[in-house]
């Protein structure tokens, strides 16, 4: 069965690749109407085989390139008469018409590259009087017929290259007075005779020629005397070798500027090669990609006008201290190599350059160079710049001191030693160069303590780049001390994780515009890092471990080391492991243009974070953990936005979360990376994975009254709740501080000063007998503290009958106490006579001789009944509940103590 896979396999790949490739192929860039903008029409890449017919009449511009024309009909122009510019290039054209230029009477530009012309009579251009470009590159031409361009009176540039001429000789007698340019390269042209260009003889503008790519084997003596005038000429990729001396003295009565010998299989330069340039004025001379491997003292000997010499993707193995004579204008010096050749281990003698006493430039980018010494650069004593990028040299491993010596009198303006492999920079390495303002130390192995001395001398040094070096270079309070105009310093991969110094190494750097301290690790810095750097325009500090710094929960709190920045416009905290911003990090940075904290843990952000940064152009929050973007957050630092980058947050599509920013989408003109339907949903489940413009804002209209009335239920709800849990807990713990505060305080317990003497018992306890047990155990134990009770199986004296005993110790008594129980409602005798007396008695005195003491709950329609009181005709005091919790027993006892203490007179009404 596994095998049944295989054909099943091929066939899907091959309907992939169908359907895969098929449209693209078939889709092509085929268009099928021309477009017309002002007076041009576009009618390229429509499979035309006619000139469109439909098109204004008044364009002047015409392309229908990149078609299928096998022929241009003069009629079929002739609706365009006005036309200046035409373009018929990339077609099938196999000839031209004699009525072409009849009707296109104004025609200055003719473009018929790639087409399939193989013959010009003269009559076909006869009448292009105005043609000032004509462009037929890459036909058939062979050039048999005379004289087809003779008509071209005003002809500048004329282009026949990619043809299959065998000659340069394009006419028999002088024409093209006005010609500037003309390019003859890449045709069958195998010699330049002595006459072929006798047809431009009186074309004194002639500038430009250019011969590349031909399979020269010959230049005749006097080939070019008819145009003398040429300061322009390439032979690149000529396989000329030696023919170059010939050459060159053919152009010696030229007014040669520019000499283009790229790629023409140069192996040597002896000291007679340019001899024939001697009485010219050559200032350009570009020799790169040969394959050149020596030059011989005194090669350029007869170039002392030359400006610029590009030797660069050569051979050469030795330049001796000779090479170079002679070159006392020479202002550019190329020996570049192009990046990732195998390029030759050079090996410059001392003294070399040392004729080169114009050099400005001097480029030796990706070179491999046996060393320096201490008088390799000796004489360059206008050098003011030097490339070494990449430079691969054993001497530049340690720079110390000595190293540019040689360059002591130059003076240098930019160094660049990216890439070099430098492993450490000594004390003054740099003093040679008083006058430096750039220094490239980036991609090297540098992983020192930079002490300061380093850059001593370095005083106008603006631009330090020192990144990516190996993170190991530790900053001192003083690495910097020595060079105080920095405006940018670049430190990006370079330091150490820990930059907590005090004073902070860039406190000298008051002019600093640029500071880039990325990809540092850097966990552990202060306040003061910045302090003072009131120029600081861009800080890049992204790819570092400041999570902890920015931490409200930090010892010290939230480190705000952006303090100060007032000129900051650019800031990068991306990948910086944030999971918050405190709320005054960025403040006070109102000229910030750029913010970058993307690929963060940031979730939400407090509501005034970005309050001071008004005038944002950027905003970048890509790869956060941000559900909700919020107008108290978001509005102000929004409100000038033109670019924002905020793809692949988890955003939280409510009303709440998302509803700004959806009718921010929808309004702004800010471009947005990605697209507005980028940001997806990820909470809730109904907008799982869709995208936040999905979102009906509609469902949002009316949910502010609801929200208002939402918050007003919920507060009352949760208000009762909290009042209803207090009291069914703590309430009679606060009923019972209560009570004996106003007690104490308002001295309810007085009744002992008025009355306590005119009664024997302070109250009469009347209870069933069933509660007897109670009683002894929860009343009769006061008695050890003050009171007295009358108890009637107790108290009564033998032999009084036991009516008149109850009678009298109840007028005794002060109070009258009754445990209300069930038992008791039920005794027949309690219900009939003691409470009758009881009740007498109350009406007698006051009600408030009465106290109930509730062991169980009682109706209160079952207590009017059989004891003919209602709590409502009691004070609350003298209503007492027995409590079923055992810790409230106290509490329960100090009620008993104020109801029995209370007067019955005070409250008489
Ligand atoms: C061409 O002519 C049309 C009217 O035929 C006119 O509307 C248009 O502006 C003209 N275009 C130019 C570039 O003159
Ligand atoms: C070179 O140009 C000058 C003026 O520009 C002219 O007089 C002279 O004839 C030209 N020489 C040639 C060979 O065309
Ligand atoms: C060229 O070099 C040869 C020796 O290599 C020397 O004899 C001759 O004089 C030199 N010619 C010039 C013009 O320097
Ligand atoms: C070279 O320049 C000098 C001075 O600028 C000038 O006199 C001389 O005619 C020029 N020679 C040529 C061949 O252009
Ligand atoms: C020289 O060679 C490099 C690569 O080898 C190439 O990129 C460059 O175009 C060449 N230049 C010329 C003028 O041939
Ligand atoms: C170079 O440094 C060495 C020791 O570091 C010192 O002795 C010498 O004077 C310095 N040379 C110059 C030119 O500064
Ligand atoms: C130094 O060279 C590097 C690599 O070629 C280049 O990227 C950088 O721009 C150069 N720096 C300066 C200041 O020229
Ligand atoms: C180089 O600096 C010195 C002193 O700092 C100054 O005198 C000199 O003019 C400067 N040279 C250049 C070319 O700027």
């Amino acid at each position: 069965m596994p095998l049944s896979n295989g054909p099943r396999f091929l066939c899907w790949l091959i309907a992939m690749c169908y359907m895969g490739l098929f449209p693209l192929a078939a889709a092509g860039p085929v268009k099928t109407a021309c477009s017309v903008q002002g007076d041009s029409a576009d009618c390229s890449h429509m499979r035309l085989k006619e000139i469109p017919q439909d098109l204004p009449w008044n364009i002047t511009h015409l392309d229908v390139s990149h078609n299928i024309l096998t022929s241009l009909h003069a009629a079929s122009l002739a609706p365009y008469a006005g036309l200046l510019h035409l373009d018929v290039g990339f077609n099938s054209i196999t000839k031209l018409e004699e009525a072409l230029c009849q009707t296109l009477g104004r025609l200055h530009t003719l473009i018929l590259e790639h087409n399939e012309v193989h013959l010009l009579k003269e009559a076909d251009l006869s009448h292009c009087v105005q043609l000032t470009v004509l462009n037929m590159a890459s036909n058939k031409l062979k050039m048999k017929a005379a004289d087809p361009f003779a008509a071209l009176e005003n002809l500048m540039t004329l282009d026949v290259s990619k043809n299959m001429l065998v000659s340069a000789m394009l006419g028999s007698k002088p024409q093209l007075p006005s010609l500037v340019a003309l390019t003859l390269s890449y045709n069958a042209i195998s010699t330049l005779k002595k006459d072929d260009f006798h047809f431009l003889s009186r074309s004194t503008s002639l500038r430009v020629l250019n011969l590349s790519k031909l399979p020269l084997k010959q230049v005749e003596g006097g080939c070019f005397k008819p145009i003398a005038n040429i300061t322009f000429l390439s032979m690149d990729k000529c396989n000329l070798g030696t023919l170059t001396t010939k050459l060159c003295t053919e152009l010696s009565e030229t007014a040669i500027k520019t000499l283009s010998l790229q790629d023409t299989g140069l192996v040597r330069l002896t000291n007679t090669t340019f001899k024939g340039l001697e009485k010219t004025n050559l200032t350009f001379l570009y020799l790169a990609n040969n394959t050149m491997n020596t030059i011989e003292k005194g090669a350029f000997q007869w170039l002392p006008t030359l400006e610029i010499l590009n030797l660069e993707n050569n051979n050469i193995k030795h330049l001796t201290k000779d090479a170079f004579q002679g070159l006392q204008s020479l202002k550019t010096l190329t020996l570049r190599q192009v990046r990732g050749r195998t390029s030759p281990t050079t090996l410059i003698d001392d003294f070399t350059f040392s004729p080169l006493v114009a050099l400005e430039s001097l480029i030796l980018e990706h070179t491999v160079i046996r060393s320096i010494t201490e008088n390799t650069f000796t004489g360059l004593t206008s050098l003011q710049y030097l490339y070494m990028d990449w430079c691969s040299c054993i001497s530049l491993r340690i720079i110390n001191n000595k190293t540019f010596v040689s360059l002591a009198a130059s003076p240098l303006r930019v160094l660049n030693l990216t890439g070099t492999a430098i492993s450490q920079i000594g004390p003054g390495a740099f003093s040679a160069f008083p006058n430096l303002t750039t220094l490239s130390l980036d991609y090297n192995f540098i992983s020192q303590t930079l002490t300061g001395r380093e850059f001593e001398g370095l005083g106008q040094l603006e631009q330090l780049f020192f990144s990516n070096n190996r993170q190991m270079v530790v900053l001192t309070s003083r690495s910097f001390v020595r060079v105080p105009g920095l405006r940018i310093l670049m430190l990006g991969k370079t330091l150490t994780g820990t930059m907590d110094l005090d004073p902070s190494p860039f406190g000298p750097l008051t002019n600093l515009n640029v500071l880039d301290l990325s990809n540092n690790n850097i966990a552990n810095i202060n306040a003061q890092m910045l302090d003072g750097l009131v120029n600081l325009m861009v800080l890049k500090i992204q790819h570092n471990n400041l999570a902890r710094i920015w931490k409200s929960a930090n010892i010290g709190g939230p480190v705000l080391f952006l303090k100060g920045l007032g000129n900051l416009t650019i800031l990068d905290m991306d990948y910086c492991g944030l999971d918050e911003i405190p709320i005054d990090a960025l403040a006070g940075l109102k000229k910030l243009k750029e913010l970058s904290f993307s690929g963060n843990l940031l979730n939400s952000l407090k509501d005034s974070v970005f309050q001071d940064v008004l005038l944002l152009q950027e905003l970048h929050l890509q790869k956060n953990l941000i559900t909700a973007v919020r107008p108290q957050v978001f509005k102000q630092a929004m409100a000038n936005l033109s670019l924002l980058d905020m793809g692949r947050n988890p955003f939280d599509c409510t009303c709440e979360s998302i509803l700004w920013f959806v009718t921010w989408l929808n309004t702004t003109t800010a471009n947005v990376t990605g697209g507005k339907d980028q940001f997806t949903c990820n909470t809730p489940l109904a907008y799982f994975n869709r995208t936040i413009m999905d979102f009906d804002t509609l469902s949002c209209k009316d949910s502010t009254p609801f929200q208002a009335l939402y918050i007003l239920s919920s507060t009352v709800i949760i208000a009762l709740m909290l009042v209803a849990l207090l009291v069914r807990f703590h309430g009679w713990r606060i009923q019972f501080y209560w009570s004996i505060l106003v007690n104490r305080t308002l001295g309810f317990s007085d009744a002992k000063v008025e009355e306590g003497r005119e009664f024997e018992f302070d109250a009469y306890v009347i209870h069933a007998d069933e509660d007897l047990k109670w009683v002894e155990r929860s009343l009769l134990p006061l008695e050890n503290e003050k009171y007295v009770f009358c108890m009637e199986g107790r108290d009564f004296l033998p032999g009084t009958s036991r009516l008149e005993a109850i009678v009298d110790n109840m007028k005794k008594s002060r109070k009258i106490l009754f445990v209300v129980t069930e038992s008791l409602l039920k005794d027949h005798w309690c219900r009939g006579f003691k409470a009758h007396h009881a009740l007498h008695q109350v009406m007698e005195d006051s009600r408030d001789s009465v106290i109930l003491v509730f062991l169980q709950d009682v109706h209160d329609y079952r207590l009017s009944r059989s004891l003919f009181l209602r709590r409502g005709m009691l004070r609350p005091r003298c209503l007492l509940y027995w409590p079923v919790h055992k810790e409230r027993v106290p509490a329960f006892h100090e009620k008993l103590h104020i109801a029995l203490g209370m007067t019955n007179n005070t409250l008489k009404p």
